[in-house]
């Protein structure tokens, strides 16, 4: 049995990104693998929140991952800042990082424009306290969207610095992209990344838009003037990223869509799309609305919350050792 973690900020409400790139396949795990997912709220604080409005996305975030079919009684469901092993683990992983590596993280690079006295210090050490989520539960694969790639690779090089020059006893993780959806692009601009932070509305769809909403956006996206449904990512940022995304929500392959639509114009194309993506959603927010009015999430995640306390201060007591920290208690 192989061990799953991942985890998504709650930083404001989903994106159809968040849940074709990653929530989608997390689903698909639970059966055969120990699976961990969790609410990283403190990553979250890399850029300014409202007090209030953060622990409602945490709720929400919470709701949304049983809704979409993450099942507390086979996965541990949590969120980070009940587990102190993960901000403790993250101290000890930064004094092994480098600032430069660090730097060079095109995911700081980018938020990071401008003055740099507006920036937070956390969102430059945030890499090693993602890689303290991952390692803390031994984790062999790690499902997330292709903008994680480079937070990954760090994770594994600090995983390994580590075994070298402490002891060895990190596993090395895994990253799983999926091959069709691993980057979900904005509907207006689809040479960007779908992003919860996008200021336009108009480009992103969220899990809990209404119908109409969907609507409206799919049928405002930008694509061209050429009028044929063709999967081309460099000449047609904008229908490849509608023929993604319709793939994605009915498992139907590019080639069988691009075959369906060949004679049809993009006013019909969006709208079969929009069916799609309705079509996804509606169960999910369904749900939803129905674990959120109850207390039930709470005792979950008070479940989730013991569960991977015990499970992470195993490996924080290997790494305190490891590091040299504390005492050696004697027996009695
Ligand atoms: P976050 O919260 O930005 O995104 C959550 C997940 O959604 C994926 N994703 C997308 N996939 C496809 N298309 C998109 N447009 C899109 N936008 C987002 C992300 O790749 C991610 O899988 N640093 C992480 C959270 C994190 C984490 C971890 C992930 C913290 N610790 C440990 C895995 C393991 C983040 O900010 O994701």
């Amino acid at each position: 049995m192989k061990k799953i973690f991942s985890g998504i900020q709650p930083s404001g409400t989903l994106t159809l990104g968040n849940y074709l790139g990653a929530m989608k396949h997390f689903v698909e795990l639970q059966d055969d693998n120990q699976c961990y997912f969790c609410i990283v709220d403190e990553h979250a604080l890399t850029v300014p929140q409202d007090r209030l409005k953060l622990r409602e996305n945490i709720k929400s975030l919470a709701a949304l991952y049983i809704a979409s079919g993450i099942d507390p009684e086979k996965s541990v469901l949590f969120i980070q800042s009940e587990v102190p092993a993960h901000t403790q683990l993250g101290w000890m992983l930064q004094t092994v990082s480098y600032i430069g590596e660090l730097e060079r993280m095109t995911q700081f690079k980018d938020k990071s424009k401008g003055s740099k006295e507006a920036v937070s210090a956390g969102l430059l050490t945030y890499p090693p306290l993602m890689a303290a989520d991952i390692l803390l539960y031994g984790t062999d694969i790690v499902p997330v969207g292709e903008d994680q790639k480079q937070h990954l690779e760090l994770t594994r090089d600090l995983a390994q610095r580590f075994n070298s020059r402490f002891n060895d006893i990190f596993t090395i993780p895994e990253i799983s992209i999926p091959k069709v959806g691993a980057r979900i692009m904005s509907l207006q601009d689809p040479t960007k990344k779908m992003s919860k932070s996008d200021q336009n509305q108009k480009a992103v769809i969220l899990m809990l838009d209404t119908e109409k909403q969907i609507e409206k956006k799919i049928k405002s996206a930008v694509t061209d003037s050429e009028g044929v449904v063709k999967y081309d990512k460099d000449n047609k940022p904008g229908i490849s990223n509608l023929l993604t995304i319709y793939s994605c929500c009915t498992g139907e392959s590019i080639e069988q869509l691009e075959e369906k639509y060949r004679d049809s114009g993009y006013g019909e194309f969006k709208q079969a799309t929009a069916n799609v993506v309705i079509e996804t959603l509606r169960p999910i927010q369904q749900r939803y609305e129905e674990l959120i009015q109850t207390e039930e999430l709470d005792t979950l995640l008070d479940q989730g919350a013991q569960k991977a306390n015990a499970d992470a201060q195993k490996m924080l007591i290997k790494a305190k050792k490891a590091m040299g920290l504390g005492r050696v208690k004697k027996k009695k």
